[in-house]
């Protein structure tokens, strides 16, 4: 009797669950092609889950003229996803994190419309060694939407960036995207704290990724990048929306688990004469939201697992996001989206997985959060 009840979330589960003890013994590449098919049995059997990915009315809707005009020169609104702390390790150790992050990408491949563009928010390999990054080059390929990618620390603390950037390129960019300026930072730089202390490539990269153990610098853009960063917004007008992405959040929430960029307040500055600013971040696993002056900024979640909130620095503004079950893996994790509006401004939607979507309005952020100053910082207690 109960099976014939059964829920279409249930059904899916599943079939999920089906394809995926079969994949156990299937090579790389035969892994990411069969379970790309089955996101599309499964969609054709109509098992979507009722927490899936489908994008709201807002973004389909036509623009009007005024706020047309006043955002972003006649373009119209348009959407973007992201699937953000991937965390992998290679297949032979741990296969969880591979099944979320190809769960974050059937989520953006049935999206319809699809997003014009996904951005890939850092840390997708756990300690930057080239079969985890390469195995996350496979992963995201199969995104059908093209996507941008941005490094995280444990992307890059083993060789110092150099295998990221010969599969992704340079890890800070910017480019034009229907009339809203886009910045990709490396936010992530550390001052050296490995070279006195003779530490390996391996010691380094463990010391970054162990975030409390007080013996690492602080993130930071550094000068150099803001010095670029100033040269490339330098042609841009200040009612053109500015979107930039970084890896940790570009302001100061918790010093001692390094949720924290230590050069924010500068970068902050260099952004300030813009009108509309949005500063989508990863690295916190967790809902968080909050507004400094004219910048409004929204953590990621991660599809590998979800952060608890730190004990101070929370800003005001973040309704927090508890884990219901821990013994759910999927639970408080996911990935989203982000409609940027036909006046500049961004609503962001957190496709938590197992929950209901949560969707944080930009107005919420910019009515609520009339900040003139950013919070004193805190400091390190060891
Ligand atoms: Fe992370
Ligand atoms: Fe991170």
């Amino acid at each position: 009797m109960a099976a014939r009840h059964k829920s279409v979330e249930t059904k899916f589960m599943e079939e999920r669950d089906r394809v995926l003890r079969a994949l156990r013994n299937l090579d790389r590449r035969s892994f990411i092609k069969v379970v790309a098919a089955t996101a599309g049995a499964v969609i054709a059997k109509g098992l979507m889950p009722p927490h899936s990915f489908q994008l709201v009315t807002i973004a389909n809707a036509a623009p009007d003229k005024a706020s047309a005009a006043s955002g972003m020169n006649g373009q119209p609104p348009f959407t973007f996803a992201y699937i953000s702390d991937t965390h992998l390790y290679e297949r032979t150790l741990n296969q969880r994190f591979i099944r979320a992050a190809l769960k974050a990408v059937e989520d953006v491949n049935a999206l319809d419309p699809q997003p014009d563009f996904v951005l890939f928010g850092g840390d997708l390999a756990q300690l930057g060694t080239p079969q985890q990054l390469e195995l996350g080059r496979e992963i995201l390929k199969e995104v059908k939407a093209p996507v941008k990618m941005m490094v995280g620390e444990h992307d890059w603390f083993l060789d110092l960036g150099e295998k990221w950037q010969e599969l992704f390129g340079p890890p800070n960019y910017s480019f034009d995207w229907k009339g809203v300026h886009v910045v990709v930072l490396m936010s992530v730089h550390e001052k050296d704290f490995w070279t006195a202390r003779r530490m390996t490539p391996e010691e380094r990269m463990a010391t970054v990724a162990g975030l409390d153990n007080g013996v690492q610098s602080r993130f930071e853009v550094g000068e150099p990048q803001r010095e670029w960063l100033k040269n490339d917004l330098a042609k841009v007008s200040s009612s053109t929306p500015i979107l930039v992405f970084s890896h940790s959040p570009l302001y100061k929430y918790y010093y001692n688990w390094n949720f924290w960029t230590d050069d924010a307040d500068q970068v902050q500055a260099i952004l300030r004469r813009f009108d509309k600013v949005t500063v989508i971040h990863g690295h916190t696993h967790q809902m968080l939201f909050n507004q400094i002056g004219n910048i409004s900024f929204y953590g990621m979640l991660s599809t590998a697992w979800p952060w608890p909130y730190a004990p101070q620095g929370l800003p005001a503004l973040t309704i927090q996001m508890n884990r219901a079950d821990p013994f759910d893996q999927f639970d408080a994790c996911g990935d989203g989206r982000m409609e940027v509006r036909a006046d500049g401004l961004v609503d962001k939607i957190y496709n938590l997985w197992d929950r209901n979507p949560v969707t944080v309005k930009a107005d919420y952020l910019r009515s609520r959060g009339k900040i003139d100053r950013p919070p004193a910082p805190q400091f390190a207690s060891y």
